[in-house]
Parts: structure tokens; C-alpha cells; sequence
């Protein structure tokens, strides 16, 4: 036992790991997440991943020890052999353990651990975009060709929730009849801004159902919040790389662009914000405020109030883009930087795109400052969003379904991570660089410097597989050897062998 839990680390481990340890230990059944309406069989098997997971992190097990026996496992956690049996195979997939004939389960000796991303240097000045042909280029190829889609990232496509939503949709046309299909209030649907504010109150912001305005989708929050804070020709602060449709954006506007580089984990370092508001005429920044799109990476929480004080205390208005917030793999979601702000300079842009259905094309904003304004501009834009689908989500909210299905869907899009990750390490050269998400659907990779992403982006479609070209993701060709692949779809043997494919791709750049 000793041997698989040296005494030594169990200080340099978190409190839960220690907890599930001495549970171990102790023969007591470890704590479990379980919620209602889930199947707990799935949940089951994913803890005893974590679990030995979590394990082989911190160091608890190392390269070559032997993990638990079967019947030892499903003895301590109270859970069948097969559950236990169901994990373990997980493991070995992920390329975490394997199995030794005669002698059990070991945590595979050698394992081909890839580096994260680099981060780059920091922008000299700001730039116009000049991407939009490349992103209808990209766009067009991928919704023509019936490729599998690791090119888009659409995390609920993991796990659909089209049966649930379907269900409440049939029961407001019901309920509601008619009324369900007329216009609805022009700043959003009131039961939903309410859904929404209690929300955000559990989070600690203190949101006021007519701060909020219902809109399009974040993208039409994002674009109201940019004509609310800056003109053209006015220079707008992202991170990068950055998700191409807020460059887009920018570029459609008018605006010019000024990128700060994230790092891989962290997310923005509050000197680099310090240093781009010191050199350049910053108007507005927009930032992601906890899961970035493509790295993953989450900013602290210390960073994110300074980032927000020093913003403020110029008179810079923050854009913070949310709509990962709610997929994180860690144990706390990322807070809203609107929590930080003392000058109600922060707008929070969001949307359930990323968490129920794109399709739906509903989002929001939210800002105790400039809510009436934005409520104009909306209406300017595009009068009111589908009040059918803010109904449907409104219920949906109610019920209690949504937050189910979320805490569901990151265990999914976790394992998946986990599985694209293993995959990418064994298929892919060895000094490939590998994004380590703390949250969101999309793995970020650096391939050897003379790749090119655009060109892989184009075999990869004559074999059947859409990506992301990293060009799309900035003004300039920094990303010009990266590209962008979505564990957001369901997990299947296809996946993998196209995973390979690439693989073979990238093989030919080195
Ligand atoms: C970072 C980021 N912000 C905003 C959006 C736009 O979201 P929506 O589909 O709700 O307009 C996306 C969509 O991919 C995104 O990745």
C-alpha cells in the first residue's frame, strides 16, 4: 500500500486527493459528484479516471507503480468490478496505464509528454485585420465539404441536448400558443433576464434583470458593446491568438487591432496589459475573462481584478467575452470580471451557444452602466432575438435541466480533452506543441515552423477532416504553423483514425 501512496507526497497534494486517499486507505466509499436525472453509471467510471488521473499528476503514483487491483478499487469505492474494469480501459486508451498480463494495472512508464505553446513576443503597434476573405475562404470549405468537423468548435455537439430542449420548446408552444411566436419585449424576454440575473447572482454579481439585453447570440453582444465603447479607426486590445470572429469583427467596424500574447496557462499577464496601455492609444480591450478561445487558458483571479482596476483606472473600457465561462475542467469556474469593476466600465457578453445550442442564436449582455444604451443599439440592429428560443432556454433554465446538463457536459468534453491530448501525443511528432485546457472544446497546436496550417487545413479536407488554420487567429502570420482541432463532437473510432491521419500530416513539415 505504502508503495503505491508514499507518505512523503500526500503534503504536496490538495485536500480532495488527500480526502479520496485516506478514504482509500480507510476503506471508506469516496465522495462522488452525483446529481439527478444523470447517468450515474457514466459519472462512476469517470471518477475512477480522475481519480487515478488526479493521482498520476500530483505525483501520488508514479511512472511504473502499480495502481490498485480491481476488486481492491470497487471494494474502497463501493462501486461494481465492471465499473472499475470500464475505467481502467478508459486509462489504458488515454494512454495512462496499461495492463500487464498476469501482474494488474501499472501507470505506463513512459509517457510522451508534449510542451505547451510558446508564448510569442508582444506586438510593436496596432494593424488593420485583413482576414475576412481568409475566414470565408475557411468558412465556405468547411459547411461544403461533409468532412468530420474537428474545424468548428460546437462543444454541445458532444452531447446533444436536443431531446430536452425539443421537450420544453413543445411545452411553451403548448402553454403559450401563439403568444410564443410573436415579438416579445425588445430587451429580452423578462422570465429569462431573471434566469439569467439569479444566475449571476450565485456567482457573487449583483445583476439587475434590466441590466441585461437579450441579443443575438455574443457575437451581436460583442459587436453592440464595441459601437458602445469605440469608432472606427479607434484601436480595440485582444488577447492572442484570438477567436477569429472578434477579429472579424473589428475588421467589419473599422477598428484596428493590437494584440497582447496569453500565456498558454495563465491567460494575460497584467504587465503586458500595463505595457500595450502605456505604448498605444487603447480605446477598448476585448478579453476572455476565464476559458480563451483557441488556447484554453484561464486568467486568475488576481490578474483579472488587476487587469480590471488598470483598466478602469484609465478610463478603459473592458469587453470581457464569457461564453466559455461555464466549461471549465478545474474544481471553480472562472468569476465574471463584471464582479471587479468599480466604474461599471466592464460590458460581460455571453451566450448559450456554447452550452445548449448555437442554433438558437441566443446571448446577452451585461452592464449596470450602459444597459439602456445597449438596449437601443439592439433594437437599432435587429429589433428583439427569437422569443420562442429565449422561452424554450427560460424554462429549460427553471426546471433545473441546464445546470445538469452543463455539469454533464463538462465531464464529457473533459474525457474528451483527455482523449484527444493521448491521441495527438502518440500520432503526432514529438516536438509538436499541445495546448493543456482548463476548459472550453478546442485543442491549440504548434507545429514545426516551416508548417503551414493553411495547407494542412486543404489535405485535410481531401481527407475528409475539417480544421482550423492558426492564421485565422491573428492580424499578422505569427500562427501561420498552428492549427485549431475541436474535441467537441462525440467520441468515436472515426475520430481517432482522422487524428492519425493528421498526424501524418505534421509528420511531413519536420
Ligand atoms: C470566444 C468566442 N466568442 C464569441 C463567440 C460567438 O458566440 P455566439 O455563437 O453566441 O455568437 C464564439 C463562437 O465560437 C467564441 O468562440
Amino acid at each position: 500500500m505504502l508503495a503505491i501512496f508514499p507518505v512523503i507526497q500526500l503534503a504536496m497534494i490538495d485536500p480532495i486527493c488527500i480526502l479520496n486517499i485516506y478514504s482509500f486507505l480507510k476503506k471508506r466509499p469516496i465522495q462522488m459528484e452525483f446529481s439527478a436525472g444523470q447517468p450515474s453509471e457514466r459519472f462512476l467510471y469517470h471518477q475512477v479516471v480522475d481519480l487515478i488521473s488526479d493521482m498520476q499528476q500530483k505525483g501520488t503514483l508514479r511512472p511504473g507503480d502499480r495502481i490498485p487491483s480491481l476488486r481492491q478499487l470497487a471494494e474502497r469505492l463501493d462501486i461494481s468490478v465492471p465499473t472499475v474494469k470500464q475505467g481502467y480501459l478508459e486509462l489504458e486508451r488515454l494512454g495512462l496505464v496499461e495492463a500487464r498480463p498476469k501482474s494488474g494495472y501499472f501507470l505506463r512508464a513512459s509517457q510522451a509528454r508534449m510542451n505547451t505553446p510558446r508564448k510569442p513576443r508582444q506586438s510593436t503597434r496596432a494593424v488593420p485585420v485583413g482576414r475576412q476573405e481568409m475566414i470565408e475562404q475557411v468558412h465556405a470549405n468547411v459547411h461544403q465539404h461533409n468532412a468530420l468537423p474537428l474545424a468548428i468548435c460546437n462543444p454541445v455537439s458532444a452531447l446533444p441536448p436536443h431531446k430536452a430542449l425539443a421537450r420544453n420548446m413543445r411545452r411553451v408552444i403548448s402553454l403559450a400558443n401563439e403568444q410564443a411566436l410573436g415579438y416579445g419585449p425588445l430587451n429580452g424576454f423578462l422570465p429569462l433576464r431573471r434566469q439569467l440575473a439569479f444566475r449571476y447572482l450565485d456567482l457573487g454579481v449583483q445583476a439587475d434583470p434590466e441590466q441585461l439585453v437579450i441579443t443575438n447570440g455574443a457575437q451581436e453582444a460583442l459587436t453592440i458593446a464595441l459601437l458602445l465603447l469605440a469608432k472606427p479607426g479607434d484601436v480595440i486590445a485582444v488577447e492572442s491568438p484570438c477567436y477569429f470572429g472578434i477579429l472579424e469583427l473589428i475588421e467589419s467596424l473599422g477598428m484596428l487591432v493590437y494584440e497582447i500574447p496569453i500565456c498558454p496557462d495563465d491567460g494575460l499577464c497584467v504587465d503586458d496589459v500595463k505595457r500595450a496601455i502605456n505604448t498605444q492609444p487603447i480605446k477598448a480591450c476585448i478579453f476572455s475573462t476565464s476559458i480563451t478561445n483557441p488556447l484554453g487558458a484561464m486568467l486568475t483571479e488576481t490578474n483579472k481584478q488587476a487587469i480590471v482596476a488598470l483598466l478602469e483606472s484609465r478610463d478603459i473600457g473592458l469587453i470581457e467575452d464569457d461564453v466559455y465561462g461555464d466549461l471549465y475542467f478545474g474544481e471553480r469556474r472562472g468569476l465574471p470580471a463584471q464582479i471587479y469593476a468599480k466604474k461599471g466600465l466592464v460590458i460581460t457578453c455571453s451566450s448559450f451557444s456554447k452550452t445548449a445550442a448555437p442554433s438558437h442564436r441566443i446571448g446577452w449582455l451585461l452592464s449596470p452602466r450602459f444597459a439602456a444604451q445597449a438596449a437601443r443599439l439592439k433594437r437599432a440592429l435587429s429589433c428583439t432575438s427569437s422569443l420562442l428560443n429565449q422561452w424554450t432556454l427560460s424554462e429549460y433554465m427553471a426546471s433545473g435541466e441546464y445546470e445538469r446538463y452543463i455539469r454533464h457536459l463538462r465531464d464529457v468534453l473533459k474525457i474528451n480533452m483527455q482523449r484527444m491530448k493521448a491521441k495527438v501525443e502518440s500520432a503526432f511528432p514529438n516536438q509538436t506543441r499541445v495546448s493543456s485546457p482548463h476548459g472550453g472544446a478546442v485543442l491549440w497546436l504548434e507545429l514545426a515552423r516551416k508548417a503551414d496550417g493553411a495547407q494542412l487545413f486543404q489535405h485535410a479536407l481531401e481527407q475528409g477532416i475539417s480544421i482550423m488554420p492558426g492564421t485565422l487567429f491573428s492580424p499578422t502570420d505569427k500562427y501561420r504553423h498552428c492549427i485549431r482541432l475541436s474535441y467537441g463532437v462525440p467520441w468515436t473510432e472515426e475520430v481517432e483514425l482522422a487524428i492519425e491521419r493528421l498526424g501524418r500530416l505534421a509528420w511531413e513539415y519536420w
